[in-house]
């Protein structure tokens, strides 16, 4: 078994701190070989700690401690304890100074957590716990204090030397070395510390707050990258005024900087005043990134932006609190990008992430509610369900209480908890006191992991008139949480006429007909309930959980001729495409259900819906692309028992053939009128169109004859001025193994061997192809000069891709692609173990499976979990999927 401390943190053992600090001060030597820092601390004993505690215990990690002094006075070694977490001393008084100095070793830091350096830049990453690992802290969100920092490093190469807040006094020291003092005015936790020292070149702009203050926003990144900013000040603007429009909240500092960090184990992050962004999500221009990175700047700057408020201004008490920032932000940037975008697109990405990775996780074993109860690492819990199920949990808030209730508990929690740590219930019970509503029931669903799900059954009596809907939820009873309770389900609903399409007045039992809505929600909280709805003279076609009102799974009552007339029909966007989503799903997965024994063939049925949508009218370029996008492999492995991923690729290969066939005309027709001459713009109507374009492309070359698909993507990629269109027309000829993928994708390498953000497309393209070659090449590829297998973007480009991505290849039935994650395990979780973890999560779900992959799955996370010296991040994770 491992050596791994196993130690299980409860949210219900959690006590207020014994001491709280006032003011800190850090004052940081830095230096390639040995950083020093100096902290100057004044705590006070926390008068609402149910002890009166006179031991005072600071966190710390890897830490070598120099020196420490209370009040002024050196302590010797009897003065304190020191174990391989903590520091501590047994006695001080009510208020004390305490001044600690640790050596640290930054360029050793392979975990990118603490003070570490990425290229020639030192940086820091202090969320979750990684203060601890700079100096010796009490380092938990609810402990707060105001900071100041003084910086020092050599002139010539660390020109720049940034902190949070504001630029008190910088300067010239001897031996080349120089100086800046920084003091941040908002009292805050140390996991919102941050510090940076390099060769920076800034791009800024000026902004204007509503109340008429000027804030400077400074993009700060390699000197080289200096032209590819413009996009990311642009959306951090946007952002800016969005808050301020939306939700009134506006920004609380003179400048707001942003730095781009190569090495990076997430995506960004907002310390106060100073985030840090991996650069993928900052750096941007025509050549190099795609549409898709285009929007996903926008969204991560909006997101990092709106923590300022969800996150910063209000922060959490404690760990198990993460979804009150998290979800709250990512619902809050979700609607940025629906208010500034297209909402219905927006929604169903959301939803389609969703179910790709929230639903797979709330099904398995390390499943947990949106406010877990226990963690090992608590790196391990910034999950999907946290994010982006409490962002559906914030969303289901809106929809109960309706938008303007909703504003007013959002006003009313920030002007309650301004400058706090506070709980999820703080957060509820303002909603709760802006609305007079109970939400009591509600709050079940941050204490219950599991997707519910809803049975419906509909009758229709054409005598009575009458059409009787009955919902059955279904709660599973899962591991650590409460089991099976029934939860509050705001279910959107409208009924529609089958001739007219056009929706029908909802009159329940017992209402009058005046003013009967054309949609409802209804609010379900029971296992059972029946509605009837009255003068519904003929079937109607139900659309049912509109908008995806709730994070559920639905068992439709619709049949598949239903499903088909919904996909061309429903009139809520949402349902529009789900219905598509939904009728896909059943065909494909009863077709691998049938293989080997019955080939599949495509139903004619099918081939003429998904012409009709093709051609619809009424379907901008965007939501045609996702009107006909077929679901991934991912959510059809969660919809097929005993899960053969290669027999779900065969019916899905064979299927897009057919459509390829089929539509050819229509689909190069489409092709065509897609096409954007004249320079690269980034607008919404200029992302759908190429798209769209490029969906054609990518769909007629499934047809392996198309030799003409072929030359048409061939010649895309060479004369393309943007990376969409090159991307778009060399992914599906990788995919497909046409003959011409290979010079492209020399040509692609040859151009951009020294840009690492476009190298790691080239890497990505290659790990996705679902052909039996590609575990060889991504074998290869680990040793090509580009590649850097301590780098995070490196890995998850190349075999995260491969892992987490490319399902067929990975899900081998030899077994192979369980050998080749366990073999990366064992290379990098000693160095780091947060993304090493993440890669483990690639195995959890082998029940899923059918036995011969369940089998090789299980061995290899046995293997795993006994690796000598296994990090508690991938003990956590692998010792879970056992359990
Ligand atoms: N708070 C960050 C965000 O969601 C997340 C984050 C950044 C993070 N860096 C991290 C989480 C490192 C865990 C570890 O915006
Ligand atoms: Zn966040």
């Amino acid at each position: 078994m491992s050596d791994k401390p196993k130690e299980i943190t409860r949210l219900a053992d959690y006590t207020p701190p014994a001491h709280l600090v006032e003011t800190i001060h850090l004052d940081v030597h830095l230096d390639e070989t040995e950083t020093l820092v100096a902290s100057r601390m004044t705590l006070r004993r926390n008068p609402d700690a149910p002890t009166n505690q006179r031991a005072v215990r600071l966190d710390g990690r890897e830490l070598e401690l120099v020196e420490i002094r209370l009040d002024g006075a050196p302590l010797s070694t009897a003065g304190y304890t020191l174990d391989s977490e903590h520091l501590t001393l047994p006695d001080a008084p009510e208020r004390f100074t305490l001044e600690i100095t640790t050596r640290i070793h930054p360029e050793t830091n392979l975990s990118l957590e603490g003070l570490y350096r990425s290229r020639g830049l030192f940086c820091t990453q202090c969320e979750a716990e990684g203060f601890r690992k700079i100096t010796f802290y009490p380092d938990r969100p609810d402990v707060m204090a105001r900071f100041t920092v003084r910086l020092e490093a050599e002139r010539v190469r660390y020109p720049v030397l940034l902190s949070n807040g504001n630029l008190i006094e910088s300067g010239a020291l001897e031996n080349g070395r120089h100086f800046a003092l920084w003091e941040d005015p908002h009292p805050k936790p140390a996991y919102l510390f941050a510090l940076v020292a390099g060769n920076l070149s800034c791009h800024e702009g000026p902004f204007t707050t509503a109340s008429g203050r000027p804030v400077t926003l400074q993009i700060w990144v390699e000197p080289e990258n200096a032209e590819r900013c413009a996009h990311a000040l642009a959306s951090l603007e946007k952002s800016m005024r969005w808050d301020e429009e939306r939700f009134g909240r506006e920004y609380d500092l003179d400048r707001y900087m942003i730095v781009a960090v190569n090495d990076f184990n997430s995506g960004a992050m907002e310390n106060k005043g100073l985030n840090i962004f991996n650069a993928v999500y900052v750096l941007a221009d025509p050549e190099t990134a795609t549409d898709s990175n285009y929007e996903d700047i926008e969204s991560v700057i909006a997101h990092e932006y709106f923590h300022n408020w969800t996150g910063n201004r209000i922060t959490c008490r404690d760990w198990f609190q993460l979804s009150l920032k998290e979800g709250l932000t990512i619902f809050r940037d979700q609607e940025f990008s629906a208010d500034v975008g297209s909402r219905p697109v927006e929604r169903i990405r959301d939803v389609q992430s969703l179910r790709a990775f929230q639903f797979p996780e709330d099904a398995g074993p390390t499943a947990h509610p949106v406010r877990p109860d226990s963690y090992m690492e608590i790196n391990n819990f910034y999950t999907t369900t946290v994010y982006n199920k409490g962002a559906e949990v914030v969303r289901m808030l809106l929809t109960l209480l309706g938008k303007e209730t909703f504003r007013r508990g959002m006003d009313l929690y920030f002007a309650r908890h301004d400058g706090q740590a506070v709980t999820v219930e703080a957060f509820l019970d303002a909603m709760q006191t802006a609305s007079g509503q109970d939400l009591g029931p509600f709050s079940r669903w941050y204490r219950q992991a599991g997707t519910p799900e809803l049975t419906i059954r509909q009758q229709h009596d054409p005598d009575a008139e009458v059409l009787e809907i009955t919902v059955m939820q279904q709660c599973r009873a899962h591991g650590q949480s409460e089991a099976g309770e029934p939860l509050v389900i705001p279910l959107a609903m409208a009924l529609l006429d089958r001739d007219t399409r056009a929706p029908l007045p909802l009159i329940l039992e017992g209402e009058s007909p005046e003013n009967a809505p054309l949609e409802r929600v209804l609010e379900v909280t029971r296992p059972v309930v029946t509605y009837r709805f009255k003068n519904i003279p003929r079937p109607p076609l139900a659309s049912l959980l509109r908008g995806f009102s709730a994070p559920v799974k639905l068992n439709s009552p619709l049949s598949n001729d239903d499903l088909a007339l919904a996909w061309g029909a429903d009139n809520d966007p949402f349902n529009r495409w789900d219905a598509g989503q939904q009728l896909a799903m059943r065909i494909l997965v009863e077709g691998a259900r049938a293989l080997p024994d019955h080939p599949f063939a495509t139903p004619d049925s099918f081939v003429a819906a998904f012409a009709a949508t093709l051609t619809s009218p009424d379907l901008d370029p965007a939501m045609k692309s996702l009107a006909i996008t077929l679901p991934g492999i991912g959510v059809l492995i969660e919809a097929m028992p005993e899960a053969d991923p290669g027999a779900l690729f065969t019916v899905r290969e064979s299927l897009r053939r057919r459509l390829a066939h089929d539509c050819r005309d229509t689909l190069l027709a489409l092709h065509a009128a897609n096409l954007t001459p004249g320079p690269y713009r980034v607008s919404g109507e200029a992302i759908g169109k190429r798209t769209l374009k490029n969906f054609m492309l990518g769909l007629l070359l499934a047809d392996p004859d198309n030799d003409l698909a072929a030359r048409m993507a061939a010649d895309q990629v060479r004369q393309a001025d943007n990376m969409t269109d090159r991307m778009g027309g060399l992914v599906p000829l990788v995919h497909t193994g046409r003959p011409e993928a290979e010079e492209l994708l020399a040509a692609m390498e040859h151009r951009w061997r020294d840009n690492p953000l476009a190298m790691d497309k080239w890497f990505s393209i290659q790990a996705m192809a679902p052909l039996p070659d590609t575990l060889a090449r991504v074998q290869r590829l680990m040793s090509h000069p580009a590649y850097n297998p301590r780098n995070p973007n490196r890995i998850r480009a190349l075999v995260g891709t491969y892992c987490r991505g490319n399902l067929v290849c990975f899900h081998d039935p030899s077994g192979s692609g369980y050998r080749f994650l366990t073999e990366l395990i064992r290379d990098l979780d000693p160095h780091n173990p947060q993304i090493a973890a993440n890669l483990v999560g690639a195995l959890t779900r082998w029940r899923q499976f059918e036995p011969r992959r369940r089998e090789a799955m299980r061995q290899a996370i046995d293997t795993i979990v006994t690796l000598p010296g296994l990090s508690r991040n991938s003990y956590e994770i692998a010792s879970k999927s056992l359990a």
